[in-house]
């Protein structure tokens, strides 16, 4: 299949690209390279039986984006901010990113006849007082601009599948973590406030120390619990999924592993991989952070047959590896 890939050039995206690649379809690229990094495809491209395409522009370009949309057959649509406290700081870049990126890409789809899409949806749509495990069923009810523009998104994706005949799949992802096992791909991160790379820094002296965010919790060991999912896992989901597309509706799929971690695990499990304590100091919470989030990932393996294969440890090393062997990401721009 010939495939366009929104936001590729990204955390996820390359992940995603290298394996569409190795699976034989073609893929498209479109990413404005805000986040994304143009090395992270040359990367790819060394690793991959041929190049993507790279388009640098907007989705909310309809122009440029019905141009890329030649010949496609399906969009894989990850390009989106997806930071939540930038969100509630910054709602409207939001709803002009998330809402009008989506906006567009399905104007330029329709306009193309293009009509099956996958999209990157979060766990941060769930309700924070939605029962543990979270179920697709579960009660949505997003507290952040952000998980609320994935919210809408999906209801978006609804609506054309419902009027206009689409088909449609959006994966809620859980906490994508680790990197490719090559150790050539993986997350360039300028400022991070996701915990394990910031556990890497702090092993890497980079930061003073690790501050845990809340000791006093209802959980065993009083810290918070997350389902992490290997990046490389999260990324194969999206070729599990593409199945489901040809089913018409809109299909809605946790991708987690339905095993949780708490922090003290992943520090643990940090320290282990690098043979050295991680320096931590004791923090109050962090507002927002809700105590337990895990998926219950029975339906994507219902209906797709999908299971995530890799545990923590694996998760914790290949992203130790592509910290220790790329100790600037991608370099600058
Ligand atoms: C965050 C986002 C979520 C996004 C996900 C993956 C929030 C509230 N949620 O989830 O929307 O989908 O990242 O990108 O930002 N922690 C520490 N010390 C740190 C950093 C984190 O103790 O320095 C703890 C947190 O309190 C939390 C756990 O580690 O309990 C995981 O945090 P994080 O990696 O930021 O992910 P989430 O908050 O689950």
């Amino acid at each position: 299949m010939r495939t366009l890939v929104t936001g590729g050039a990204g955390y996820i995206g390359s992940h995603l690209v290298l394996d569409l690649l190795q699976a034989g379809h073609e893929v498209v690229v479109l990413d404005d390279l805000s986040n994304g990094h143009p090395r992270a495809l040359e990367r790819v491209a060394a690793l991959a039986p041929r190049p993507a395409e790279l388009v640098v522009g907007d989705v909310a370009d309809v122009p440029l984006v019905r141009r890329a949309l030649a010949g496609v057959d399906v969009v894989l649509h990850l390009a989106a901010f997806k930071a939540v406290g930038e969100s509630m700081e910054h709602p409207e870049r939001y709803f002009r990113n998330n809402l009008g990126g989506l906006s567009g890409l399905l104007t330029a789809m329709r306009e193309e006849g293009v009509k099956r899409i996958l999209y990157s949806s979060t766990a941060a749509v769930y309700s924070p007082q939605a029962p543990m495990p979270l179920r697709e069923d579960s009660m949505v009810g997003p507290d952040s601009p952000y998980g609320w523009t994935k919210a809408q998104g999906e209801q978006m994706l609804s609506w054309m599948a419902a009027r206009a005949g689409f088909s449609a799949v959006s994966l809620r992802y859980f906490n994508p973590v680790g990197a490719h096992p090559s150790g050539s791909i993986g997350e360039h991160v300028v400022a991070p406030s996701n915990l394990v790379p910031r556990v890497l820094m702090a092993l890497t002296g980079h930061l003073p120390a690790l501050t845990v965010f809340g000791s006093d919790y209802d959980t065993a060991d009083g810290t918070c619990l997350r389902d992490y999912i290997h990046v490389c896992d999260l990324s194969r989901a999206h070729l599990v999924a593409l199945a489901a597309l040809e089913r018409p509706g809109h299909h809605v799929y946790n991708v987690g592993t339905g095993r949780p971690h708490s922090v003290r695990e992943v520090l643990a499990a940090c320290a282990e991989v690098a043979g050295r304590p991680v320096p931590v100091v004791e923090g109050p919470r962090r507002a927002g952070d809700m105590p337990v989030a895990v998926a219950d990932p029975a339906r994507f393996h219902a209906d797709l047959g999908f299971r995530a294969e890799h545990d923590l440890h694996g998760m914790v090393a290949s992203a130790w590896r592509w910290w220790t062997e790329n100790p600037q990401g991608y370099g600058p721009r």
